[in-house]
């Protein structure tokens, strides 16, 4: 059972197709304690590929430092988010890319694990149209999570919200 449950949460609406998916699958999981992400209400900076992660720990700016420490703590991290233009929304992809701070530890600084401990991945989409978008999705994760210690175990997908109601 996982005792440290990190949520990316990617929606901007707190009651929409994306939050319904994600409390079923906390539900069905027995998942009831979990710290949550909130990538619209609280945006991160952009990686602006300062350097500064080429050459010493952590990032240079200050707005991700406790999401850095719960996400290295974690064992469980649940992504879940509606898929825009094929893609992660801005605020969820500046934060995947704001991972690189492990990127460049393990490559630049040839740190040989960045995070030692290994975590989980289930990621959870929702999307507007009828095609699947889970494999080009899954395609945009796979590079943070080779250098975060982080697998894949489980993605789930509900196609075709537009204009169902809720
Ligand atoms: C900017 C934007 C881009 C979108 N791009 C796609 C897309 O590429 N494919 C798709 O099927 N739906 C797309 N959608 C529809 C959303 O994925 C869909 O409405 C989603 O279920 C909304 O989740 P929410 O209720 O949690 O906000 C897009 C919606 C927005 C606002």
């Amino acid at each position: 059972m996982y005792q440290r449950v990190l949520i990316l949460y990617g929606s901007p609406h707190e009651n929409g197709h994306t939050r319904r998916l994600l409390d079923d699958y906390l539900a069905r999981a027995g998942l009831t304690d979990a710290r949550r992400f909130d990538c619209f209400a609280t945006p991160p900076l952009p990686c602006d590929d300062c350097g500064h992660c080429k050459t010493a720990a952590g990032c240079s700016k200050p707005d991700l430092r406790e999401f850095y420490a719960a996400f290295e703590a974690s064992d469980l991290v649940v992504i879940a988010t509606p898929v825009y233009n094929r893609g992660f929304p801005a605020p969820l992809k500046a934060l995947l890319d704001r991972l690189q701070v492990y990127y460049n530890a393990r490559f630049a600084r040839g740190v040989k694990k960045p995070i030692e401990t290994p975590r989980d991945v289930v990621m959870l989409l929702t999307c507007g149209g009828r095609d699947d978008c889970t494999a080009a999705l899954t395609e945009q994760l796979k590079p943070a999570l080779t250098v975060t210690n982080a697998t894949l175990t489980a993605t789930q997908i509900v196609c075709g919200t537009d204009g169902e109601p809720l």
